[in-house]
């Protein structure tokens, strides 16, 4: 039997990252939230003085990224969110990214992952698959309040075009687009508080975790 993993994906600031955080808690299973390892070669492209726009250069940083170097706190900044979107276009950059994402998944106790191409690229065979979505606006307010809290002072229409264009290169580039896999359940956290979604995850998750154990024991 094979770990139970959990694939939760969706747009920026829709909740997934907090509801993938608090499942890994409920079953105890490892977190990666692959995000990070795109704004790390972002960044870090940027740092080295190379264009995120040149499929060469970023490459070349993911493939020489290493997991020690995930903790800087400026990963989590605005500017680092689209740097990670410019470099999530590159098909040499989500190559070089693929292995470590697939080995997170394929550990034997399981793990849930949070990204944009997790049920339908990096973990196909999940048991547990969600796409977790809210109106651009009400993922734009959550941003703004986040960035605010984290004394970054922006414009909520700056922060709603920044999702708008996020959003578009996503959704729209060839390589891995964001898109909901066809057996993944769709939550939409618009109307819903942080509990209330996780709550509505949980059940989700549980319904899938019941079919999977059923399958796993009758093979
Ligand atoms: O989830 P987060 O906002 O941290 O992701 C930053 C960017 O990284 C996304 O806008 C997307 O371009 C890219 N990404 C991706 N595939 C993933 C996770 C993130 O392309 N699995």
């Amino acid at each position: 039997m094979t770990g139970f993993v959990i694939a939760v994906d969706g747009p920026a600031a829709s909740g997934k990252g907090t509801i993938a955080t608090r499942l890994g808690g409920l079953y105890s299973l490892p977190v990666l939230d692959t995000g990070l390892l795109y704004r790390a070669v972002g960044v870090l492209t940027e740092r080295a003085g190379r264009d995120p726009d040149d499929p060469a250069a970023a490459a070349e940083v993911a493939r020489a990224l290493r997991a020690e170097q995930l903790e800087d706190p400026v990963f989590r900044t605005r500017g680092a969110g689209e740097a990670a979107s410019r470099v999530a276009v590159h098909t040499g950059v989500r190559e070089a990214l693929l292995a470590f994402q697939r080995a997170f998944a394929a550990q034997p106790g399981g793990a849930v992952l949070d990204g944009r191409d997790i049920g339908t690229v990096i973990a196909p065979g999940a048991p547990a698959k969600l796409f977790v979505t809210a109106t651009p606006e009400v993922r734009a307010e959550r941003r703004w309040k986040q960035l605010k809290g984290q004394g970054e002072d922006v414009a909520f229409e700056d922060i709603l075009a920044d999702i708008r264009k996020r959003d578009a290169r996503d959704g729209g580039r060839d390589t891995a687009p964001m898109r909901q896999a066809e057996d993944a359940v769709l939550l939409d956290t618009s109307d819903l508080s942080i509990d209330r979604a996780f709550d509505a995850a949980r059940r989700i998750v549980e319904a899938a975790r019941a079919r999977w154990e059923a399958q796993s024991f009758s093979s």
